[in-house]
């Protein structure tokens, strides 16, 4: 009988302690989220692109935002020994990107689209890595020289990530003729269109991302 009666204690005690601390969490932190900007190539867009959507979330109120160039980054090609479902990472480079990874709450992908699909060197970033992408959303931006605005590197992206039990939203931002809206400055200008788009993700990130931190917090 005392058994179980101490069983049911620690059961409630477990259920109060995660609710205190997730009513805790909402109210005094904010959300870790990292912008990560795709394409690595001398001139590239995409840190223009990610810089904007960069602004926009810290605008939004919820996420202390970091972006996360991965030309800047310069990751190898995946060259750890073991598989990173194990974490066993010998060279600094995985630590240093598994400890920014592992540190998110939420990620927006800004990717151009490459032969059709997403960029190489955003494969090789994702695959550095498994636990540290799992039970987070990603909203994606996505843009091209062209008039597809990259859709076709967010189908391959999203297909991707839920392998690595990441969740994409529905909510993205895709931007066709990217040079069109990059001003003399040198800073990306969205229109209407493109500024609607990226509210409506990043309220649904917010969203989601209060959601997935309670499924990954009751693993
Ligand atoms: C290697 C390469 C492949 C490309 N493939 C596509 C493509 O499949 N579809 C497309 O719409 N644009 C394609 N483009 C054009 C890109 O949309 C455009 O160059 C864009 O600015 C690339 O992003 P970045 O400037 O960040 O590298 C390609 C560009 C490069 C460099």
């Amino acid at each position: 009988m005392n058994t179980v009666f101490g069983q049911k204690i620690t059961v409630i005690s477990n259920i109060l302690r995660k609710k205190v601390n997730a009513t805790c969490y909402d109210q005094f932190k904010m959300y870790k989220l990292k912008v990560i900007s795709s394409t690595v190539r001398p001139g590239r867009k995409g840190p223009l692109v990610a810089q904007w959507i960069v602004e926009e979330a810290r605008k939004q109120g919820d996420f202390e935002v970091e972006l996360l160039d991965l030309g800047e980054i310069n990751l190898p090609l995946m060259n750890e020994a073991v598989h990173p479902i194990m974490k066993q990472y010998e060279h600094e480079h995985t630590k240093q990107w598994s400890a920014k990874i592992e540190e998110a709450d939420a990620f927006i992908f800004v990717t151009a689209e490459y032969d059709y699909s997403y960029p190489a060197s955003l494969k090789n970033a994702i695959e550095y890595l498994v636990h540290e992408w799992a039970y987070k959303p990603s909203g994606v931006v996505s843009y091209s020289a062209g008039a597809f605005a990259g859709v076709r590197a967010v189908i391959s992206l999203k297909s991707d990530l839920i392998n690595f039990r990441n969740v994409a939203l529905a909510e993205g931002v895709n931007i066709p003729t990217v040079n069109a809206f990059i001003n003399e400055d040198g800073q990306f200008t969205p229109n209407e269109q493109v500024m609607k788009a990226a509210t409506q993700m990043l309220q649904q990130l917010v969203r989601w991302t209060k959601g997935m931190k309670a499924i990954k917090e009751d693993q």
